[in-house]
Parts: structure tokens; C-alpha cells; sequence
């Protein structure tokens, strides 16, 4: 008997960063499967990625029994709490587990993928055990977790991996999930740079107790800016969509969260016929999408390449994180 949970990656469109502070994101689920199978064993938690190559064995307490690759601690120990965390909730402790990860979707670029772990090895270890868990008891599982180990994230990315589609998320809920008939067509572009969403979240923190005023003028704008893009995502309007990103980016240049390579490549995308491009996530380095109309879409994705960056390749993913129990 195993379980197998599938779960869709995210990009925020609007408000990343100014979501801690309590303002509103707009973020889309995207077609990027985190898939997570869980199988009981013995005694013990038997983690494997081998897109990573990278495996453990965790004890009950925690302790490292067995190891291979490189940090496969650092690496894999998140999935070990969320189990572990899971297991407890529902009175199994004493169970043992094996854990595949299997995931195409780019670590630390801003694209979700350790909410989408997190998500599936809790809704996987439900279903193994088959116990009904609400979509809101998994996102909370998984965000309580993630608050454990990154400090105050808003939990943005867990809520959109949860539920799918295109939500927009405040102060650690759904405020609405939007019903819309054509998803905005985006170009996905990363860096390729690495960077630690906790470093920049860290620095906006500071930004807003060094300086209030400002940060709230800025923060002000940016909540303006997603309730006009609400509007505009509800009826279709993707040319106001486009210049909305360019705004929003202005102001998370203000707050210190592009880079000079985010901004090579939203440049090129803005040169070749997009209509609006920002970086997504924590910024830094990571991804930045653009909005294009059809016709512009491969001379878009042509220029991020020719910049240096990489196409993402990925479509809106109306539902959230499901899974299956198997003989
Ligand atoms: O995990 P990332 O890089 O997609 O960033 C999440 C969005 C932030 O607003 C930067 C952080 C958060 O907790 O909301």
C-alpha cells in the first residue's frame, strides 16, 4: 500500500514581500508537479530524492542514521519535520515511512517548491493512513512548519500549492480564489541564481522598523496595485496587467529585493513586445515572468535566453495538491 501526492508549483504575480507585512499577494498555481509518494516501513524515515541524488534515514528523535550526497541534510530534513510533524498530529509516531520526492521544479528560484514538498508529504501521509484532512488543515500543517524553519514567511506559497488556481492571499488566509476564463499568459525566465528568500525578507524587516514612512508609502501603492490587478485578472485585461507588474517591480526595486540580473532580464522581455515583466518571490536572483499576448510569446522567451536566462516552461494549474492511495 503506498500513497501518492501531487502538488503544482506557484509564481506570485503581485505583492510578494509586502504580503509579510500584512498586504495583499495575487499568486497562480502552475503546472509543475511536486510528486511525493509515501510507503510505510519498518521503523524509521527513509527519505530519497534521486532527481537531487540524494537520500537519509532519519530516527524517530531525528537523529541522522544514513546519509548520501551532498547536504542531503540540510536538504532533507525539512521533509523529516513535516512528517514527523504529521505522524503526531495523528497519533502514529511510532510508524515508519519511506519518502520519494520526485520534482522538476527549480529549488530556491522562487517557484514554490519546498511548500509543494511540504504539501504533498502531508496530504500523502493523510492519505496513506486514511484520515480525510481539509485542504486548510494541510495548508496549515505545512505552514506551521514552514514558520518553524524560515521565521515569519506569510504563507502565501503553501495556500497556493494547497488550493491551486489563482488566489489572493492576506494575514494568513484565502481572502478569494478567482474564478477567471483565461489565465494571463506568462513567461517564465530564471537566473539561475540561487538565493535565500529568508536574507530578503529579512531586509525588507528591517527596511520597515528603520524606516516606517517609507516603507508604508511604498507599501501603500503596492496594495493599490494588486486590488487594480484583481480587477484586471477578473476581466482579462492584460495590457493593464502588464503595466501593473511594471509598477510593482518599481517599487520592489525600492525596497531593495531586484538584482542586477533580474533586471537584465526583464529589460530584454519589456524590448522584445511584453507587456509587463517583474521579478517573482523573494527576488534577488530567482525568476522573473513577463506577460506577453500570444504573438509575442517565443520573441519574449527568445530574448530572457539571449540575456542569460532560462525558460521555465509551465501553465496555469487550476488545482491544488491531490492525492491517491495505491495497492
Ligand atoms: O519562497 P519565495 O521565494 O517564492 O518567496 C515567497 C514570497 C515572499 O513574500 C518573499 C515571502 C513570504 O513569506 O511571503
Amino acid at each position: 500500500m503506498r500513497a501518492v501526492a501531487v502538488s503544482p508549483a506557484k509564481v506570485i504575480l503581485f505583492g510578494e514581500h509586502f504580503v509579510v507585512g500584512g498586504n495583499t499577494a495575487l499568486s497562480m498555481a502552475i503546472d509543475l508537479p511536486t510528486i511525493v509518494t509515501i510507503e510505510e516501513a519498518e521503523k524509521n524515515a527513509h527519505i530519497i530524492s534521486n532527481d537531487l541524488g540524494l537520500g537519509i534515514t532519519f530516527s524517530p528523535q531525528g537523529e541522522v542514521l544514513e546519509s548520501v550526497g551532498l547536504n542531503a541534510e540540510g536538504t532533507l530534513r525539512p521533509i523529516f519535520e513535516v512528517a514527523k510533524h504529521t505522524l503526531d498530529q495523528m497519533d502514529q509516531s511510532r510508524r515508519g515511512l519511506k519518502i520519494t520526492v520526485r520534482s522538476n521544479v527549480p529549488i530556491g528560484m522562487g517557484l514554490g517548491s519546498s511548500a509543494a514538498t511540504a504539501v504533498s508529504t502531508v496530504s500523502g501521509i493523510a492519505t496513506l493512513f486514511g484520515k480525510e484532512m481539509s485542504r486548510e488543515a494541510i495548508f496549515e500543517a505545512a505552514y506551521s512548519l514552514e514558520r518553524i524553519v524560515h521565521g515569519h514567511p506569510s504563507g502565501v506559497d503553501q495556500a497556493t500549492v494547497t488550493y491551486g488556481g489563482l488566489i489572493a492571499y492576506r494575514a494568513g488566509r484565502i481572502r478569494a480564489k478567482l474564478e477567471i476564463t483565461s489565465p494571463p499568459l506568462l513567461v517564465i525566465g530564471n537566473t539561475g541564481m540561487m538565493r535565500s528568500t529568508g536574507k530578503f525578507v529579512g531586509k525588507v524587516a528591517k527596511m520597515r522598523t528603520e524606516e516606517p514612512d517609507e516603507y508604508s508609502r511604498i507599501a501603500a501603492d503596492a496594495q493599490r496595485i494588486c486590488e487594480r490587478a484583481m480587477k484586471a485578472l477578473r476581466e482579462g485585461d492584460q495590457a493593464l496587467l502588464g503595466s501593473l507588474m511594471n509598477e510593482n517591480q518599481k517599487l520592489l526595486e525600492l525596497i531593495g529585493v531586484s538584482s542586477p540580473e533580474l533586471e537584465g532580464l526583464i529589460t530584454a522581455a519589456r524590448s522584445a513586445g511584453a507587456l509587463g515583466a517583474k521579478l517573482t518571490g523573494g527576488g534577488g536572483g530567482g525568476c522573473m515572468i513577463a506577460i506577453t499576448k500570444p504573438e509575442y510569446r517565443s520573441k519574449v522567451a527568445g530574448a530572457i535566453e539571449q540575456a542569460g536566462g532560462r525558460i521555465v516552461p509551465s501553465a496555469f494549474a487550476p488545482h491544488g495538491v491531490r492525492s491517491s492511495r495505491e495497492e
